[in-house]
């Protein structure tokens, strides 16, 4: 199995299982508990179908649209996740020069492994700042202030991590950051070699997002504690409406489910809302960000861009989801396993082969444009 063999996102699992030491391609993999909303959140594609209409005239297509005052080229963005260059040594770098080429917009981390303010700089598209809530008060109000200096086009604070989720695969495989291996795993490093030489001998593992305020890269403390210890479990609507007033501009809530918080969500003066499970990643159980979006769309579609991710592997998913009404749709894995397998070129093939998809299944569906998908396009079981 090479890149150019793979066609889809479960080739480019299957490279990148091959590439990547067992903990780091667990940690990817992996989710909560039983992992059944992981598996939910795909399945929930599965049981819309897609009705086309036929004889439209397309033979051009424009899959761009307008979220959060961004203009993106295609329909789908790289949603932030932590720790790229454990998983490749380019890391977020990547995966922005691949956004970028693709004209579309990508999420840096709080947990990120590369400066916002050198992907900001370096790569011209629009960039999301995704952070949490600490409970030092002076710690939000300094990541916001540099998120601010460095240009950062959209925030998105994640509220479904207020504390971490159980992923029992990292628990049997140890893995954790800084790394305190099992025996068992340090087998699976070492059985890596290419991927261990790669990591060695770039530059050190670092969290730039983080470093200028917590010690953790001397192992003062690792992710787990990061959570239990410094995030806020106590935060709540006020203390958010607060970060909303002084951020002033683009600002999303990450993790929302219920009509009921967006309803909120709105009334605080948020732009956008993003439905999602964190990948199935928290609160195992919880619903797919799919099934919940036409309730969502209808009840504050009208005054607030709604987004969703979770479980898309598909262009037929992302169709699905704008024609329920979301206004942009973001993946995590699907770009996760193509940068294990390949770094910026996986990535790129990745996007490539989504737009390409996205492309074929509008003329399929005969719609030319994104604003012709509609419910009308849709049946569910
Ligand atoms: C390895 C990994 C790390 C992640 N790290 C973060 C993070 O740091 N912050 C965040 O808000 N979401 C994080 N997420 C969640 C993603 O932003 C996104 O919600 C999720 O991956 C969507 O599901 P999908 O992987 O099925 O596309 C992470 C997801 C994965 C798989």
């Amino acid at each position: 199995m090479h890149l150019g063999n793979c066609h889809n996102f479960y080739d480019f699992r299957a490279l990148a299982q091959r590439k990547l030491p067992g903990p780091i391609f667990n940690y990817i993999d992996g989710a909560a508990d039983d992992e059944a909303t992981l598996r939910q959140n795909t399945a929930s594609f599965e049981r819309c179908d897609l009705v086309p209409n036929i004889l439209r005239g397309v033979e051009k297509i424009d899959m761009s649209v307008t979220v959060m005052g961004q203009k993106l080229a295609m329909p789908v963005y790289c949603s932030p996740t932590a720790l790229q260059r454990l998983f490749h040594h380019q890391g977020e770098r990547a995966v922005a020069a691949a956004a970028a080429k693709f004209g579309t917009m990508f999420g840096v981390s709080s947990l990120g492994t590369v400066s916002l303010e050198e992907l900001r700089k370096a790569y011209d598209t629009p960039q999301v700042y995704q952070f949490y809530f600490h409970k030092d008060r002076a710690l939000n109000r300094a990541m916001m202030q540099r998120a601010k200096d460095a240009g950062i086009n959209v925030m998105a604070l994640t509220v479904d991590s207020i504390t971490g989720g159980n992923r029992e695969r990292d628990l049997r495989t140890g893995f954790s950051i800084p790394f305190q291996l099992s025996f068992g795993g340090m087998l699976q490093f070492a059985i890596k070699p290419m991927w261990a030489i790669n990591y060695l001998t770039h530059e050190r593992f670092a969290l730039p997002q983080l470093d200028e305020h917590v010690d953790m890269s001397g192992g003062a403390i690792s992710i787990g504690r990061y959570f239990t210890e410094m995030l806020d479990a106590a935060m709540n609507w006020t203390d958010v409406a607060e970060m909303v007033r002084a951020w002033n501009g683009q600002f999303c809530l990450k993790g929302l489910m219920s009509v009921a918080d967006a309803r909120r969500a709105v009334d605080i003066g948020c732009t956008g809302i993003i439905l999602s499970n964190h990948g199935g990643r928290q609160l195992d159980g919880s619903r797919a960000a799919f099934d919940q979006l036409a309730e969502i769309v209808d009840a504050v579609g009208d005054r607030i861009d709604v987004m969703m991710d979770g479980g898309v592997r598909r262009g037929t998913h992302v169709l699905k989801a704008l024609s329920l009404g979301a206004k942009a749709v973001g993946v995590g894995r699907y770009y996760l396993f193509p940068l294990a397998a390949a770094g910026q070129a996986g990535v790129e093939r990745a996007l490539n082969l989504m737009r390409t998809e996205i492309e074929r299944d509008m003329k399929l569906m005969g719609c030319s444009s994104i604003r012709e998908l509609s419910r009308a396009n849709l049946r569910f079981r």
